[in-house]
């Protein structure tokens, strides 16, 4: 089964979007494995978006994602990383589709409201980069059977 890591950026909290995003990965069919609000350091920011150090955008993005407090998640299930990166819509949200999370409640190419792994091996790096192992819950669903 794969994993991947989902932020929902200081916007999300800041907006007390954190429910409705929520929702949409569980009814989706996701299972939640790990959960916990941080207030990330430079440290980790700068670790998390180093693949955009250089970037114009950099600094500005440090200082955002720096910002207040973001909920981090791991969520698994079949394809979890594609299926996330479309639930949560193209990076701008402008030009996001409605249905999206970015698309529906976003309109900022840098306030988009939520982070997702963009492979498997990103995914890997990027939860033990957020969760110690000990924080990470291996559980079924008692629909399991239903929900695929
Ligand atoms: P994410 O990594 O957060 O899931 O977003 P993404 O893959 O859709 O987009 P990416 O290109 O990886 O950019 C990371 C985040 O940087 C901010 N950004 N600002 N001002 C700009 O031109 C710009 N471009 C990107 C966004 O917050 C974006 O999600
Ligand atoms: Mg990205």
């Amino acid at each position: 089964m794969q994993q991947t890591l989902i932020l929902l950026k200081p916007d999300a909290v800041q907006r007390r979007l954190v429910g409705q995003i929520t929702a949409r990965f569980e009814a989706k069919g996701l299972r939640l494995v790990g959960l916990k609000l941080v207030h990330p350091s430079k440290e980790l920011a700068e670790k998390h978006y180093a693949v955009h150090k250089g970037k114009p955008f950099y600094d500005s993005l440090l200082s955002f994602l720096t910002s207040g407090p973001t909920v981090a998640m791991v969520w698994e299930g079949r394809e979890a990383v594609a299926v996330c990166r479309n639930l949560m819509g193209m990076t701008d949200g402008a030009k996001a589709i409605p249905g999206t999370v970015r698309g529906d409640f976003a309109i900022s190419v840098q306030n988009n409201l939520v982070h997702g792994s963009d492979s498997p091996e990103n995914a890997a790096i990027e939860i033990a980069l957020w969760f110690g192992k000990d924080e990470l819950i291996g559980w079924t669903t008692t629909d399991a059977n239903w929900v695929g």
